[in-house]
């Protein structure tokens, strides 16, 4: 099934210029840009963002770091989108990541994996509303 899903590309990856190869990394993947931006979140959008997550031990950490530069937001289809987006980006913890999956070549640690994929269809609705609304 075509599907929409939301993948931002994270302040560390944006940082160390690595826009582009992540870029060429998902078109090569059979995925189409329908829409992207640059921008920058602040403390409200994260916390609304990762709901899930506030309060958990590594939610200040990763709070500080989602706030500390730029984030390219992009809306990707192509068929099964969601899952075929988490397989490419690959596990959370990079070091746990598949060999030539996306945060295995640009993580950096745990929490400064590079990127981010929705993790179902009704993430990927709420986060695509959210961050193009
Ligand atoms: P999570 O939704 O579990 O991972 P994913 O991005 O793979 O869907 O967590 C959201 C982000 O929070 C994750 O990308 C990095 C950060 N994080 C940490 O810094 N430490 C952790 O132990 C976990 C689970 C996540
Ligand atoms: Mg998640």
């Amino acid at each position: 099934m075509e599907q929409k899903t939301l993948f931002m590309i994270k302040p560390d990856a944006t940082t160390d210029n690595h826009i582009g190869e992540i870029l060429q990394m998902v078109e090569k993947n059979g995925f189409v840009i329908e829409n992207m931006k640059m921008f920058k979140m602040d403390h409200a959008l994260v916390e609304e963002f990762y709901a899930e997550h506030v309060g958990k031990h590594f939610f200040p950490e990763h709070s500080a770091f989602m706030r500390s530069g730029e984030i390219v937001g992009v809306v990707l289809s192509r068929e099964d989108a969601v899952l075929k987006l988490r397989e490419l980006v690959g596990a959370t913890d990079f070091t746990q990541a598949a060999l030539g999956t996306v945060r295995s070549i640009f993580g950096r640690s745990k929490g400064e994996n590079a990127v981010h994929a929705s993790d179902s269809i009704e993430s990927a609705d709420r986060e695509i509303a959210l961050i193009f609304k």
